[in-house]
């Protein structure tokens, strides 16, 4: 018997171990051990299994889903970005989009024809067809480049591996999202919290057979290429691929008023719980694909889709403490430390209050009982006080006036409102080591520096143990320190510097995103680059005393204002700024901003618009000139080339100016005919 125990004990001992690694892989994205050594603890395990056979019978062993972890897949550059959506929470949001599409387009009614269809909660796939057949199969990834996860994908039997037509597109590059059906999940004794996540790690599996047993499903919902392009509606395409055997939601519909969007959100709620997947709420597109081009992307999210997200799960809890907390631009801002209560599956302990306004307004205090929400990935956050329910002792909340650090906290008046604004700041930069450790987070999360595997849980870790304190400490990181600590072995640790070392390539714009600039998110830094070219050029205005004449300069940019150029003066004015910044830059290399291979009609011409056009709005007129190798201007000087005056209310001093300066003029007729419109 006691041989019996040991065993048991041993067999536990070895399963836990699984776990860890398992969850350093699945959730942490951070393998510590190689997949030789996963591999011989998992064959150890299923020795003991074979050997024991009373082992099987305790059950213990639930980590069915969680095969050998891999770093091998294989990165391969997706042949359109795989964008994500922007969210709307309710009618008023959705309102918002349909005049945006109007303003946009130039187009006065709303009635566009957009395509609903229900937002699947699973993991997003892109399935490449050459000559109709299947020949690459990727993750989202970074959204540029995803892994090589086709044979995982090919596990799936009802993904087409040929396209069922006689003529089929010479390229089709299908997005799909993967998912496991509610039923199945519960069937699958993983150690997963949901389905998406098991759906995830299924994808994972380094053994497609291991993936096999997991019976995954997908809806296919979109394209990135499409050659030759024989469809003109979002509709068509769908219709198309299901007659080429593809798997398409059931619950699609083209509707065409805010009233039909309501309805249908209201409709497809209403199925949500009898449904066999998750999905988050509805995404609507613009049908018409034509419009779609026009209408274009942001840096991250299509123009011409939006996900109107289910309304948000609400739970009541109790206000155990007010806290704040430190942004990277110094903002302050008030967390609510709530006694744990589920909301839509997933515990919360934290919810924000917003700012010291809202604190005020809602009248919240330490003790009250009070209703959260939780709306998809975004923050819990306090919506309501239940005010009868408070004790006669409590008293009104006083929202400190210091910053953590210890500074007192400024209120920036607005220049136009001349009203305060609701966010307290702590103006010390660098000084203050909360902005610091959050300014850190900044400089290595996806969008700036994409250092693999450095997370804000690893930043507070380092930062606690005085290894990184400022930027370019990221680079003298002294790893002797953290061979010993827990979670992190040779192989994080060799990843770890790979990835580091990897992020010392970067382009100019990214760099100047990454630098944390208020105010300058990753279209401005674009801007910015565009305007610097190299980081010689940047680095000398910005060590330079007098900046006037860049700053004359920049604001001649079209998308940076007074706000902005305001917020790069005060940044700059800052010489820990710029000292942080220049040892940083010491440790890489950053390359030159090259304007994405965009050439055509417009290339290296400077281009400025004056009065409306009919036809088109300001922001598809720049964007038509930007996707054509140009810029666009924002005022009258020796470096334009073309003034394009548009019918509706041109400026005379504009026109004049050009003239002075014998610069080439276009009319509103002029323009169409250069677009062939
Ligand atoms: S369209 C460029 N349609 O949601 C347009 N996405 O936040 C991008 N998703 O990563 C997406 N169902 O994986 C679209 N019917 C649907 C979708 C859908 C689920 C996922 C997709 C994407 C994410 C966007």
């Amino acid at each position: 018997m006691k041989k019996r125990d040991e065993i048991k004990n041993y067999y536990k001992k070895k399963l836990d171990l699984l776990k860890k690694h398992n969850k350093l892989y699945f959730n942490e994205d951070r393998p510590i051990i190689t997949d030789a050594e996963y591999d011989n603890l998992k064959n150890e395990i299923i020795n003991l299994e074979k050997n024991n056979k009373f082992l099987k019978k305790l059950n213990l062993n639930k980590n069915n889903v969680g095969f050998p972890p891999s770093n091998k897949f294989k990165k391969v550059k997706h042949l359109k970005p795989m964008l994500s959506l922007s969210n709307a929470f309710d009618w008023g949001d959705m309102k918002d989009f349909l005049s945006k599409l109007g303003n946009f387009l130039n187009i006065k009614h709303k009635n566009f024809d957009l395509h609903s269809e229900p937002k699947i909660d699973g993991i997003s796939a892109s399935l490449i067809y050459e000559n109709g057949f299947l020949t690459k199969g990727l993750s989202r990834g970074d959204g540029t480049t995803g892994e090589d996860i086709l044979e995982n994908l090919k596990t799936i039997k009802s993904i087409p591996k040929k396209i069922n037509d006689s003529n089929p597109p010479t390229l089709l590059e299908i997005r799909s999202e993967i998912y496991i059906g509610k039923n199945d999940f519960k069937n699958l004794k993983g150690d997963f919290a949901n389905p998406r996540n098991a759906a995830g790690g299924s994808l994972r599996q380094k053994d497609p057979e291991a993936t096999s047993k997991i019976p995954l499903k997908y809806f296919a919902y979109g394209f990135g290429a499409f050659e030759p392009m024989s469809v003109k509606t979002q509709s068509e395409f769908l219709d198309k691929i299901k007659k080429w055997g593809f798997s398409i939601n059931p619950l699609v519909k083209t509707v065409s008023s805010l009233d039909k969007i309501e309805e249908q959100h209201k409709y497809v709620d209403s199925l949500r719980s009898t449904l066999d997947y998750d999905i988050d709420g509805i995404v609507y597109k613009v049908n018409d694909l034509n419009l779609q081009q026009r209408l274009g992307n942001t840096s991250s999210s299509p123009r011409w889709a939006i996900a109107y997200k289910f309304s948000a799960e609400k739970a009541v809890t109790k206000v155990i403490n007010i806290v704040v907390q430190v942004g990277r631009t110094g903002a302050i801002t008030p967390v609510a430390k709530v006694e744990p209560v589920t909301v839509g599956g997933v515990v919360v302990s934290n919810a924000t209050l917003h700012n010291e306004d809202e604190i005020k307004r809602k009248d919240i205090r330490i003790g009250d009982t009070v209703q959260i929400q939780r709306a998809g990935d975004v923050i819990p956050q306090v919506i309501s006080v239940d005010k009868s329910k408070r004790s006669k002792k409590s008293k009104e909340f006083q929202f400190p006036t210091k910053c953590l650090c210890g500074s007192t906290t400024q209120k920036e008046i607005n220049k136009s409102t001349k009203k305060a604004d609701a966010v307290r700041r702590c103006i010390k930069g660098y000084d203050c080591e909360f902005i610091a450790k959050e300014k850190l987070k900044h400089i290595v999360s996806k969008d700036a520096f994409n250092i693999d595997g450095f997370g804000k849980k690893v930043v507070d870790q380092f930062w606690s143990l005085k290894l990184i304190s400022k930027p370019s400490d990221i680079f003298d990181i002294n790893y002797n320190k953290i061979e010993n600590l827990e979670g992190w072995g040779e192989l994080s640790i060799n990843n770890l510097k790979k990835a580091i070392e990897k992020s010392k390539n970067i382009p100019l714009d990214r760099f100047i995103f990454s630098i944390g600039i208020r105010h300058i998110g990753q279209e401005n830094a674009k801007i910015l680059a565009g305007y610097f070219k190299s980081i010689k050029k940047f680095s000398s205005f910005f060590n330079k005393s007098e900046k006037k004449k860049d700053f004359e300069y920049l604001v001649n940019l079209d998308g940076i204002g007074e706000t902005q150029i305001d917020s790069i003066k005060n940044f700059f004015s800052n010489s820990k700024n710029i000292e942080i910044i220049n040892d940083l830059i010491e440790k890489l290399n950053i390359k030159d901003f090259k304007q994405q291979n965009k050439t055509g009609k417009f290339s290296n011409k400077n281009i400025m618009f004056t009065g409306g056009f009919e036809k088109m709005s300001r922001s598809e007129a720049k964007l038509l000139v930007e996707n054509n190798g140009g810029k666009v201007l924002g005022s009258v000087s020796k470096k334009l080339d073309i003034l394009v005056t548009g019918n509706s209310k041109p400026t005379k001093k504009k026109i004049e100016n050009a003239k002075k300066l014998n610069i080439q003029i276009i009319d509103e007729k002029g323009w169409y005919k250069i677009l062939n419109l």
